[in-house]
C-alpha cells in the first residue's frame, strides 16, 4: 500500500470519527460511535492499524508517526465529546446560546378592576372636597335599611320581592350555612349595633351608612360611603342584581340645597370634565325632603345618576340630632353608571364577565 493512500485514508478516518463524536447527542450515541471507531476488536482505527503492515518498509516510520497522530486526535475528540455530554444539556445547543438582538418578551402587568379604579378616583375627588370615607355592612337589619330612613313597614320599597331578605329563621334553626350567603351561624352577630330584631337583608342602598355614621358621630358630619348594594333585578344592559353606590352626607348648621348642588357640580366636573351640567328633577325619597333626581349632561347626553335631597327631619330625629339646629344634604349615585358614561361602556354585564379583552382596556 502506498504511503499517500494510507495517509489519505487516515485523514478521512480522523475527520469521520471527529464529526461522529461531535454530533453525538447523548451517551448511548457516543458509545456507539466509540465502538465504531475506537472498538478494540473491529473498530475502524484497529482496521487502519492492520493496514500499517502492508506499507513499504522504507515508508513505515512515516506511516507509523501519522497513525499515532490520528489515533491521538480521534481519542481526544472522543474525550471532549464525553466532557461535553457530562456538562449538561444546555451545552448541546449549537450556534450562539443567547441572541442579545432579540426583542424582549413583554410581561403582562395586572391592574385594578375598572370599578375599583372608579371607586378610588371618586374617593379621591370627594376627599379633596373634605369628605372622609365611612363603611357599613352589606348584610343589614331593617332599622338601618328602612326604619331609620323613614321608610315605614307598609312602604312598597320593603316588598320582599324587591329585596334580598335572608332566611334567618332557617339559619338559626340549622345553625349552619345560609344558602350561599356565608356560613356564619348568626349573621346578626356580624352587624355592628344592630337595632332590629326583624329579618336581615342584603342592603338595597348605601343610605344605611348615613344612619350608622350619624348614630356614632355628633354633627358636623361630612362623609361618603362607597359599596355594593343588592336588588333582585333581572340582569340586562343597564341592570345587575348587585351594583355600587356612592353615598354622600353632609350635616351641619345652615346647610342648604345650594350646598348640595355645588358639591354635586364639583363632583361631576372633576370626574367627567368642565363641560358637565347638573340638573335636579323633583322626586321623592322617604329620607329626604325635598328630594331630587340627579341628572348629568355630558357630550350631548343626559344621564340619570341617582337621587339626592335634604335629610328629612324625621331621619335626623331618629339618630338623635336636633333638626332645629342642624340640617344636611345626602345623595346616592350609581358608580357603574358614572364609569360607563365616562368610558362609553354600553353594557353593565361587562364588569362581571372577567373578559380580559374588556378589562385590559382600563
Ligand atoms: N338611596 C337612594 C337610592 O338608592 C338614593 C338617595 C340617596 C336619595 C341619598 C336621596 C339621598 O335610590
Amino acid at each position: 500500500m502506498q504511503l499517500t493512500e494510507f495517509v489519505a485514508e487516515l485523514d478521512a478516518l480522523s475527520a469521520a470519527a471527529t464529526s461522529a463524536f461531535d454530533s453525538a447527542a447523548d451517551a448511548p450515541a457516543l458509545e456507539a460511535a466509540r465502538i465504531e471507531y475506537l472498538g478494540a476488536k473491529s473498530g475502524k482505527l484497529k482496521d487502519a492499524q492492520k493496514k500499517l503492515g502492508g506499507v513499504a518498509k522504507e515508508d513505515k516510520p512515516a506511516a507509523g508517526k501519522k497513525f499515532n497522530e490520528v489515533k491521538t486526535a480521534i481519542e481526544s475528540a472522543f474525550q471532549s465529546a464525553q466532557a461535553r455530554l457530562a456538562s449538561g444539556p444546555a451545552k448541546k445547543a449549537s450556534g450562539p446560546l443567547f441572541d442579545p438582538t432579540l426583542p424582549g418578551k413583554p410581561l403582562r402587568i395586572g391592574h385594578l378592576h375598572p370599578i375599583t379604579q372608579t371607586i378610588e378616583e371618586l374617593k379621591d375627588i370627594m376627599g379633596r372636597l373634605g369628605f372622609s370615607v365611612a363603611d357599613g355592612p352589606e348584610i343589614e337589619d331593617e332599622w338601618h335599611n328602612f326604619e331609620a330612613l323613614n321608610i315605614p313597614a307598609d312602604h312598597p320599597a320593603r316588598d320582599p320581592l324587591d329585596n334580598f331578605f335572608l332566611s334567618t329563621a332557617q339559619v338559626a334553626a340549622k345553625g349552619t350555612g345560609d344558602r350561599g350567603q356565608g356560613t356564619a351561624k348568626n349573621p346578626k352577630s356580624q352587624i355592628p349595633n344592630s337595632k332590629s330584631t326583624g329579618p336581615l337583608l342584603l342592603r338595597s342602598q348605601t343610605s344605611t351608612v348615613q344612619i350608622r355614621v350619624m348614630e356614632k358621630t355628633k354633627p358636623p358630619v361630612r362623609v361618603i360611603s362607597i359599596g355594593r348594594v343588592y336588588r333582585p333585578d333581572e340582569a340586562d344592559k343597564t341592570h345587575y342584581p348587585m351594583f355600587h353606590q356612592i353615598e354622600g352626607l353632609l350635616v351641619d348648621r345652615g346647610i342648604t340645597m345650594a350646598h348640595l348642588k355645588s358639591v354635586l357640580r364639583m363632583f361631576a366636573t372633576s370626574y367627567l370634565g368642565q363641560d358637565v351640567h347638573v340638573r335636579f328633577r323633583p322626586s321623592f325619597f322617604p329620607f329626604t325632603e325635598p328630594s331630587v333626581e340627579v341628572d348629568m349632561h355630558w357630550n350631548d347626553r343626559w344621564i340619570e345618576l341617582g337621587g339626592a335631597g335634604m335629610v328629612d327631619p324625621n331621619v335626623l330625629t331618629a339618630v338623635g340630632y336636633d333638626p332645629e339646629v342642624v340640617t344636611g344634604f345626602a345623595f346616592g349615585l350609581g358608580v357603574e353608571r358614572a364609569c360607563m358614561r365616562r368610558h362609553g361602556i354600553e353594557d353593565i354585564r361587562f364588569f362581571h364577565q372577567n373578559d380580559v379583552r374588556f378589562l385590559s382596556q382600563f
